[in-house]
């Protein structure tokens, strides 16, 4: 592939090969990221992951911003969708376009993704028939922590579905996109990829999904506590704090630095 990827190509991956997604932060790991992936996530997790935060709820645009910059210098391939952070869109739908379209120039993503149900289906018509494509984000939505009292699975009792579902369909026939399901049941999200038409990109959701996504942090192994939903597939923080221990080892018995680390004189 030599051109990036659009909202409009992953749009049309329902039902084919399962899409693959991954967030990205910063420059290296976007790099990395831009290799494999489908789309490269700017998600707001950065306010847990990089900036030891207790939830995405204090992120600011300007963070988002700045993460966003760094992920589209750094990818060629991969569509970038920053996520739009808690305050910035659900004021109202002008409010949104706003903030969607700064996202949008400073950092020249391709997407954005809010979170939310039929209550942001208004928002997500307004901003896509603007020229703003939107990734949905439904079942478990963490920028709502404070009001769902933790980080609990959605739709593991069937009388929570029809609302659950009601929330999928809204944000797709509103011109999402995509859309994100976050920890619910696994027959639901199988029941919300049927019935909707764009691709549902599952973390913690069902292989039947069309995409899925992982934290890249959580899945290397670089944070601490992980959701039940991540699948280790590395250890980079054991492989860290070996580098870490071995540097402070050599410095410590001058070891380090070593002939080819340092300048000789020049030839006079
Ligand atoms: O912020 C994030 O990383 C996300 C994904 C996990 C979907 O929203
Ligand atoms: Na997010």
């Amino acid at each position: 592939r030599t051109s990036r990827l659009t909202s409009l190509d992953i749009r049309g991956r329902k039902g084919g090969e399962p899409l693959v997604a991954l967030t990205a932060y910063t420059a290296p790991m976007a790099r990395i990221v831009d290799e494999v992936a489908d789309v490269a996530l700017v998600g707001d997790s950065l306010g847990m992951v990089v900036y030891g935060l207790d939830s995405t709820v204090p992120v600011t645009l300007e963070m988002m911003s700045l993460h966003g910059q760094a992920v589209t210098r750094a990818t060629t391939r991969s569509l970038v969708v920053i996520d739009m952070p808690f305050g910035s869109y659900e004021e109202g739908r002008e409010q949104a376009f706003r903030n969607a379209a700064q996202l949008l120039k400073e950092t020249g993503a391709g997407a954005v993704k809010l979170e939310g149900g039929a209550r942001m289906a208004e928002t997500v018509r307004f901003l896509v028939e603007r020229g703003v494509p939107v990734m949905g984000h439904v079942g478990l939505t963490p920028q709502a922590v404070n009001t769902l009292g933790g980080y609990k699975a959605q739709g593991r009792s069937k009388a929570e579905w029809p609302a659950l579902i009601a929330d999928a369909t809204a944000i797709a026939d509103a011109g999402a996109f995509s859309l994100v399901i976050e920890a619910v049941a696994e027959p639901l999200a199988v029941e919300i990829t049927k019935k909707v038409a764009i691709p549902t990109i599952g973390i913690g959701a069902s292989a039947a999904c069309d995409g899925q996504v992982l934290v890249l942090d959580d899945m290397l192994g670089l944070t601490g506590r992980v959701p039940k939903f991540v699948k280790a597939y590395g250890d980079l923080a054991a492989q860290a704090r070996e580098a870490v221990r071995a540097y402070a080892a050599e410095v410590r018995s001058r070891q380090f630095p070593g002939e080819a680390h340092v300048y000789a004189l020049k030839a006079e």
